[in-house]
């Protein structure tokens, strides 16, 4: 168990970089099973998830070695073996590990995938879109066996247009005969991003960023090679920091169009800040105005920067109301937020309401999941006296040296295992 400690108060000045994005990363890994050998991932985020990655790359014999901020992976000796449920659980990522070695080998054999708990997470948009593909898949006990003789792209409706799913379903074509076609997919960067890789191998992925993909499957793939974007979520984080306690605190690394809907909000709570190319200046502002936030899939609002924002708004005038319409369960923050000061008020399973401005005080809290322990982060820079967060290895899931990138621009922070 590690555990963060934070003294408040402490103005954050000069430069962030931005480092790779977690949900792109985690993709890129596992595709790069479907490479002909070799595959150079550039700005891959440290974080545990991609070590847990690695360990089931290991597993599967494949070779991955480090080099600066890039992953070299060669699937020359790749096996496929079942993935046991110590690494499947780390991350809900592994579930990745199903489409791509569905392409490769026809089957898969895993434990379940994990995550943080934030509600139901099921995983049946993936299995429907496998098995329309012509796979065969049992659940024992806690295993999927995934199967197929042979897989046959085929014109696929996601009831919702899931994020993992449309990757799955993406890396599952791949091993098909024909074209699949992936209709009221997500759009979100990361689906553009593990798209780009799987063309850069020289497989045929139309659409990617709209709601149609077209995948034709393909053996003969070549070599890839492909740069992690940037973390919108991170920005989004250090941005809200930035307007609570910066002082022409700098955050490069900035891609405008990945956070469009933060930063309408941002403008509509009063944040002030200036944008020149891919580096973002912003100190704290002061006379910050209450409004009402929907997360939705992108290019709406995201969910993983409701709980971080809903910090800001604790400092927002007048009254606040967050709708959650992707989880049904994600503000257990708010419970320590509120024994730090903040007047929240959970309405209904999916409705928050935060009247500000309050002060808020350091205090011993739990992060119960990765951006709900980022919204205590962010309360702890700006609370008055000591905070510490308990569990804190959930933040560090998403946030890639993130004590050190805070240290250097002005916060004391500590971290004790
Ligand atoms: C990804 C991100 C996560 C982010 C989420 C939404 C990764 C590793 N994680 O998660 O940080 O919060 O997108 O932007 O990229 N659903 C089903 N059945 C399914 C799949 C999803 O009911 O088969 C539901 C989920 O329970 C959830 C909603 O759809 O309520 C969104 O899920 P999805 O877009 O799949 O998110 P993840 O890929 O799990």
């Amino acid at each position: 168990m590690a555990k963060l400690t934070i003294e408040g108060g402490h103005q954050l000045s000069g430069e962030i970089k931005i480092s790779g994005a977690k949900n792109s990363a985690v993709a890129l890994l596992p595709a790069a099973i479907l490479a002909k050998e070799k595959s150079t991932i550039f700005n891959v985020p440290e974080i545990r998830d991609i070590e847990y990655l690695i360990d089931i790359m290991n597993l599967l014999d494949c070779k991955v070695t480090h080099k600066n901020d890039a992953l070299i992976i060669d699937n020359t000796n790749l096996q496929n073996k079942p993935i046991p449920e110590e690494l499947s659980v780390q991350m809900r990522a592994s579930y990745y590990f199903m489409g791509a070695l569905l392409a490769k080998f026809g089957r898969v054999e895993m434990s379940f995938p994990g995550g943080c708990n934030i509600g139901a997470r099921p995983i049946d948009i993936h299995i429907k879109g496998f098995e329309e593909l012509g796979a065969h898949v049992e659940i024992i006990k806690n295993r999927y066996i995934i199967t197929a003789n042979k897989l046959v792209g085929k014109r696929i409706y996601f009831d919702f247009p899931s994020v993992g799913a449309t990757i799955n379903i993406m890396l599952a074509a791949t091993g098909a005969y024909g074209t699949t076609i992936i209709e009221n997919a997500a759009t979100e960067p990361e689906i553009v991003n593990v798209a780009s890789f799987l063309i850069n191998m020289g497989i045929e992925v139309r659409g990617a960023g709209t709601k149609k993909i077209e995948i034709v499957g393909t053996k003969e793939t070549k070599n890839g090679i492909v740069e992690v974007f940037p973390d919108r979520i991170e920005t989004g984080t250090f941005v809200i920091m930035g307007a609570l306690i910066g002082k022409d605190l700098r955050i490069k690394g900035i891609i405008k169009e990945h956070n469009e809907a933060l930063f309408m909000k941002l403008d509509e709570i009063g944040v002030k800040y200036q944008i020149d190319e891919d580096v973002m200046t912003i100190s704290k502002c002061e006379n910050l105005k209450a409004t009402n936030i929907k997360t939705l899939v992108f290019p709406g609002f995201p969910t993983d920067l409701q709980q971080p924002i809903t910090t800001l708004l604790t400092q927002a005038d007048g009254k606040s109301i967050i709708e959650e319409t992707i989880y049904e369960n994600r503000f257990k923050n708010t419970y320590d937020l509120n024994r730090m000061g903040a007047q929240t008020n959970i309405l209904t399973l999916n409705k928050l309401e935060i009247k500000g401005p309050r002060k808020l005080v350091g205090a011993k809290v739990i992060a119960t999941d990765l951006r709900g322990g980022a919204s205590l982060l962010i309360a702890g820079l700006i609370a008055e006296g000591t905070t510490e967060i308990e569990n804190s290895e959930y933040i560090q899931r998403g946030y890639s040296n993130l004590v050190t990138k805070l240290t250097n621009v002005g916060a004391k922070i500590e971290i004790t295992e």
